[in-house]
């Protein structure tokens, strides 16, 4: 998305390849647009580094290295880092919620969210304000509340995420019906929570975007909502145009590649660069298809650079991920078990099971022993990631989507959080976090219905006045979906994560003093 202002121009998030081992790709296509012209920007607004916001290739080659880049307050110089290895050297830095006055009047404020498992290390929404119209691009961030952004005044123009970006339900080994029954919660939880958010800023009009991505390899196919499948995660913007419709929503506008919307403070001129926005949608297997055409000398491209047979697996597996064990407190106790790795080779047949021990803090073959999770991927997907170094394989492996996984019990966030900090920095970071965290009491309680439990959800913070439902003894916090079970306080979705709750007429608790050594 691109705002152009009388005091200057932001691009933000341009993305153009394909992301994460090239199975996501922009939908609908923009390579076609002029990048060359779109380029030229007074500033650049980069939310976060998962690649299909950070297009490494894309800034490198199209964005003005004039551009400044206004930069989010995040824990770690990582963004910075790798812009600056692209070439660009005038940055803005911003503090998080503090709004900053550009040129000629144009104000902006970016609102950095940082816990380990917002982003790759952290995530954010950008606010903009130019001669008295107000935008808010909030992108895929999940801020626990937007009231700071409606404290600076009426919103005009609210962009958000509404669709799937995760590998769930899809890659687990579940039986079909049970992945169905997943994804229909999940792709209405998605709903649910975009709809909160609209209804908390209360914009005068809504704009659906940061995705769905689509998937042009075939064996990723079936991940691209056409077949009608209710279980399906990633609906489109028309999709969700209808479904906000069922619930009073008349303000929604869709962007395609090249639309152009021009807002004011009481309208919104829309130009699309199709005559008919509802039936481009209609065909949008057509589209894809077409697409997918296009692009397959590069998803061939991309397959035949992943093997590298002179990588020792095990070997290299243990001198990057032993000492980030030995290092890790919170991550490898909240995972608590091994996990385990199916490695197929490249004939497709043979398989190597590796384990990642957290508790016994080692990486060794697997020896025939229960395990909480199991993924199974490709071989040449892990030579790669070791070949290149990564740190982060949620960026990488695990939003690629292919992978399958099998796991015991809950979901882990553990598991995915180490897997996402395979560096100094940000295990260190992420720990730290966790410390921080896990000792911050919150001692307030809110009214549910008949339950008093505690305001903040003990996920990440979100405030349950706003976010929490109760039905059937259970909470469910909306903003990411996890439920409690409330006479117990047990976490229903992940591990640990506990709940305080009572009934409201029950007498309070006798006060406790919880020792630490
Ligand atoms: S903050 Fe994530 S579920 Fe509540």
């Amino acid at each position: 998305m691109r705002i152009d202002t009388a005091a200057g121009s932001i691009l933000c998030d341009p993305w153009v390849n394909p992301a994460y081992f090239a199975s996501w790709f922009p939908f609908p296509d923009n390579s076609q647009l002029d990048w060359e012209a779109l380029g030229q920007v007074d500033y650049l607004y980069v939310s976060h580094l998962h690649r299909d916001h950070f297009d490494a290739a894309h800034l490198r080659r199209f964005i003005s290295k004039q551009a400044t880049v206004l930069l989010p307050e995040y824990p770690t110089s990582e963004l910075e880092d790798e812009l600056r290895e692209l070439g660009f050297t005038s940055f803005r830095k911003t503090r998080t919620n503090e709004v900053v006055e550009l040129d000629g009047g144009l104000r902006v404020m970016i609102q950095a969210l940082t816990s380990p498992t917002d982003g790759p290390i952290g995530d954010s929404s950008l606010w903009v304000e130019y001669d008295g119209v107000r935008l808010l691009n909030q992108n895929d961030a999940r801020p626990t509340d937007l009231s700071v952004f409606a404290e600076l005044g009426r919103v005009h123009a609210h962009l958000l995420q509404f669709s799937g970006a995760i590998w769930y339900p899809m890659v687990y080994e579940l039986p079909q019906a049970a992945k169905t029954a997943f994804g229909k919660q999940k792709r209405e939880r998605q709903y649910d929570r975009t709809f909160r958010y609209i209804d908390d800023l209360k914009a005068s009009w809504v704009f659906p975007i940061a995705g769905p991505p689509c998937f042009l390899d075939e064996e990723l196919w079936q991940f691209n909502d056409i077949a009608g499948d209710e279980g399906n995660i990633f609906p489109d913007q028309q999709v969700f145009v209808t479904e906000y419709a069922k619930v009073g929503g008349s303000n929604a506008l869709v962007l395609l590649p090249g639309t152009v919307a021009e807002l004011s403070a009481d309208a919104c001129d829309v130009r699309q660069p199709v005559a008919d926005v509802a039936d481009f949608f209609a065909r949008k297997e057509e589209h894809l298809r077409a697409y997918q055409e296009r692009q397959r000398p590069v998803i061939e491209a991309a397959k035949a650079s992943w093997r590298h047979p002179e990588v020792d697996v095990v070997k290299e597996l243990k001198t990057r991920i032993e000492p980030l064990l030995e290092e890790s407190t919170y991550l490898a106790k909240g995972v608590g078990g091994p996990v385990r790795f199916d490695l197929v080779g490249y004939d497709g047949e043979t398989v190597e099971s590796i384990v990642v021990d957290f508790p016994g803090k080692e990486v060794r073959r697997y020896a025939d022993e229960k395990v909480r999770y199991r993924f199974r991927t490709e071989r040449a997907l892990v030579e790669q990631l070791l070949h290149s170094g990564e740190i982060d394989w949620v960026n990488s492996l695990f939003l690629s989507c292919r992978f399958s996984a099998a796991r015991i019990g809950q979901y882990n966030e553990f598991v995915y959080a180490f897997f996402k900090c395979l560096s100094e920095e940000r295990l260190q970071y992420a720990e730290g976090w966790y410390d921080e965290h896990e000792r911050a009491t919150d001692a307030e309680d809110t009214r549910l219905g008949d339950w008093l439990v505690q305001r903040r959800c003990p996920h990440l913070k979100a405030d349950l006045s706003r976010f929490g439902i109760v039905e059937d003894g259970q909470l469910t916090c909306q903003l990411h979906g996890w439920k409690w079970d409330l006479a117990s306080g047990r976490c229903l979705t992940s591990a640990g994560h506990k709940l305080r709750s009572r009934p409201a007429e029950a007498p309070a608790p006798e006060p406790v003093t919880k020792l630490t050594s």
